[in-house]
């Protein structure tokens, strides 16, 4: 049951939204109300919490909402939060509503928002890892991530049709910009030639190199992915330094951009959702703080703001291994 010290949580989500979010807010909300713990929601995350900007959440609150893209709280990246302030502000108001703990729902800049605010004030946090970008560490996935990966595989798809209908190379932008999760797993689904991370060194020269001797002589259409934070440059500028080199190439551009942010949660993320929604709740009534709720081997475990702010989750290489060898150097 819960401890005496914690009656009332709050729960937000904050930075870019993702699918699934909405049912981590679900299961934080039950999740509470199971304990017998009050619940209330904060709109557009640190933005509304220092605009005091609270709303009383029922169970019902968060009925049919399982299944919805995006966030019924909103969601912002909050300039004045990252001011003494700001947050000096958004204390006041949090304690005015009687609010005992907080459930951040996002990526580092909210955790290092959570983790700030609980050294300054002592508010206690436990957080669940909402980005589509996959790149937080304490946690093999993270909420959104792979609804992501989806929606990009159903227009790889397609595109794949038409680059092979008329023979052309497309670059597809998908998002990341600090990480390739999203372009390695989506160019391995989609069967891509190649995925551009910022993880490994893109040379121009061995895409060049690549092109020539499957495009110009066996493949007659390639697909090739682009983490929008590749240093080499968006899919865009990659695409046009290869067709410098390769003029006769019929090359185009597809950037995916926003569509990978919406949209329905797929059953992993729901899963996934409900599970560290839930978390995050017996986490606080056992005294947990400054911690993100995540699942590694299946397991569920507590992972430190700190770690999780300053440690990279590194991409697995044999997936970076599997793409070269998968597209069929051979053909
Ligand atoms: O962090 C998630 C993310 O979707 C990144 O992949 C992307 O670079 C960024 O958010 C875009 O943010 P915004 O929607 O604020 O432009």
């Amino acid at each position: 049951m819960s401890t005496p010290q914690i009656k009332k949580i709050a729960v937000f989500t904050s930075g870019g939204d993702a699918p699934g979010m909405n049912a981590a807010i679900r299961a934080v909300v039950r999740g509470s109300l199971y304990y017998n713990l009050e619940v209330c929601g904060i709109l557009r995350g640190y933005e509304g919490m220092i605009a005091g900007q609270f709303l009383p959440l029922t169970g019902l609150s968060v009925s049919n909402i399982i299944q919805r893209g995006g966030t019924i709280l909103k969601s912002a990246r909050s300039e004045d939060f990252r001011s003494k302030a700001g947050r000096a502000r958004a204390y006041e108001n949090v304690k005015n509503y009687g609010i005992d703990a907080i459930v951040p729902i996002g990526g580092n800049g909210t955790f290092t928002g959570a983790k700030i605010f609980f050294e300054e004030y002592g508010i206690p946090s436990v957080g669940v890892p909402g980005t589509i970008d996959n790149d937080l560490y304490g946690t093999d996935f993270t909420i959104g991530y792979d609804t992501a990966v989806n929606t990009a595989l159903d227009s790889i798809d397609k595109i794949r049709d038409t680059a092979d209908a008329h023979e052309r190379v497309f670059f597809i932008e998908v998002m990341g910009r600090d990480t390739g999760f999203i372009a390695v797993r989506s160019a391995i689904g989609g069967g891509a030639e190649m995925a551009l991370i910022p993880e490994t060194r893109t040379k121009l020269k061995d895409i060049v190199k690549k092109l020539t001797a499957t495009a110009l002589h066996t493949k007659s259409s390639h697909v090739i992915i682009v983490a929008e934070g590749d240093e080499e440059g968006n899919a865009m500028e990659i695409a046009a330094k290869v067709k410098k080199e390769l003029p006769e190439l019929d090359i185009k551009v597809t950037n995916l951009g926003h569509t990978q942010r919406g949209g329905s949660p797929t059953a992993a993320d729901r899963v996934l959702a409900s599970r560290l929604g839930l978390a995050a709740v017996e986490g606080l009534i056992a005294g947990k703080t400054g911690v993100m709720a995540g699942i590694v081997n299946r397991s569920l475990i507590y992972t430190s703001f700190e770690d999780t702010i300053t440690k990279k989750k590194p991409v697995n290489k044999d997936l970076i291994r599997m793409i070269d060898i998968l597209s069929g150097r051979g053909l």
